[in-house]
């Protein structure tokens, strides 16, 4: 078990000496180190056994900071910045040499985001360098929402937890990526479609396939329980699973099952996307065959709930 408490000063003298620190976030538990020591960032692909090519984002406490990374901020980056951040925007600009290759592998881009947690943008303007964090899981599985989902995987390999409560929003970061200057969503995520399209007009989405270069970390199979699992109509799930033990994610309506979790009772697409990495792990944890859901409304964040999903049954 890590130890686990709200110390900054703790955290902040763990990531100078190249330490390791689960850090909460708006979205999910982020894996921290120091993004400008290469020692630090290969103890999170070593912890998290993530693959070299997939590259990392880095978390700054604001668009002056975030500026000392990139070459430069496109109009449209800025108009995003200013309107989300700190929130569940990460956006991939060009890199400056500062930002070690191991953090980017290899690519000349560099993800960058300012999350909205009290405790991590304390955190965040009493260092002096910007902190790298992938979600804090082993790679592959479904992200943290809470301290102890940090410690239930990641425990015994890290320094400390920054306990920050859970998450508000619940799914990771929105990713937008630049071609020339023009928009692409790379990920689905905490901010909307609709409030993107509010500020900057139509912006293309990008369907993530491990095979696109610029999302190299955006597999078809993700954020997936050890499970199987299968989306569709609950109730001929059920029906074609009878002879199984079978653990039911429903978005609103509640069934009479022993291992069933409901999203949101009042069908609200924020609640289902604060409660669904909770659900997945705890019907994980069940001694269920197979669990089955459904597709929630694929408008506003429903579209990050059912990209997750896809990705968690594929
Ligand atoms: O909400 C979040 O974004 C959380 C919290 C901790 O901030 N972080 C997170 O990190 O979800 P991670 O590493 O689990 O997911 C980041 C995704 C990966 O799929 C990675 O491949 C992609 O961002 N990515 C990172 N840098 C990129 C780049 N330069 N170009 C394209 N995709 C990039
Ligand atoms: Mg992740």
């Amino acid at each position: 078990m890590a130890e686990t408490g709200t110390d900054i000063q703790k955290a902040k003298a763990l990531l100078e000496s190249g330490e390791l620190v689960a850090i909460p976030t708006e979205t999910v538990y982020g894996l921290a180190g120091n993004a400008l020591n290469n020692l630090a960032i290969a103890k999170i692909f070593e912890v998290k056994d993530r693959p070299a090519f997939d590259p990392l984002i880095i978390h700054v406490p604001d668009l002056l900071r975030a500026s000392r990374y990139v070459q430069e901020i496109p109009e449209d980056a800025r108009k995003l910045a200013k309107a989300f951040w700190p929130g569940p925007l990460t956006l991939v600009l060009p890199k400056r040499p500062v930002i070690p290759d191991l953090v980017s592998a290899g690519l000349d881009t560099v993800g960058i985001r300012c999350p909205n947690h009290i405790l991590t943008r304390g955190l965040l303007e009493i260092i002096d360098f910007p902190l790298a964090a992938p979600s804090a899981n082993p790679f592959g599985y479904v992200s943290p929402t809470t301290a102890s989902h940090v410690n239930d995987q990641l425990g015994d390999k890290i320094a400390y937890i920054l306990d920050g409560g859970s998450c508000k929003v619940g799914i990771e970061s929105t990713i937008i990526g630049f071609d020339g200057h023009s928009p692409v969503i790379y990920r689905m995520g905490g901010l909307s479609l609709e409030e993107i399209e509010d500020v900057v007009g139509k912006v293309r989405v990008e369907q993530h396939t491990s095979s696109n270069p610029k999302a190299p970390g955006q597999l078809k199979s993700h954020y997936a329980p050890s499970k199987k699992i299968i989306a569709g109509n609950i109730d001929e799930l059920l029906r074609t699973h009878r002879s199984k033990s079978v653990g039911v994610i429903s978005f609103q309506k509640k069934y009479d099952l022993p291992f069933h979790v409901v999203l949101s009772p009042t069908g609200s697409l924020s609640e289902a996307a604060r409660n669904l990495f909770s659900a997945l792990r705890t019907l994980d944890k069940m001694p269920v065959d197979l669990i089955v859901t459904e597709w929630v409304p694929d408008n506003g964040i429903g579209r990050a709930i059912n990209d997750r999903l896809r990705r968690a049954s594929h």
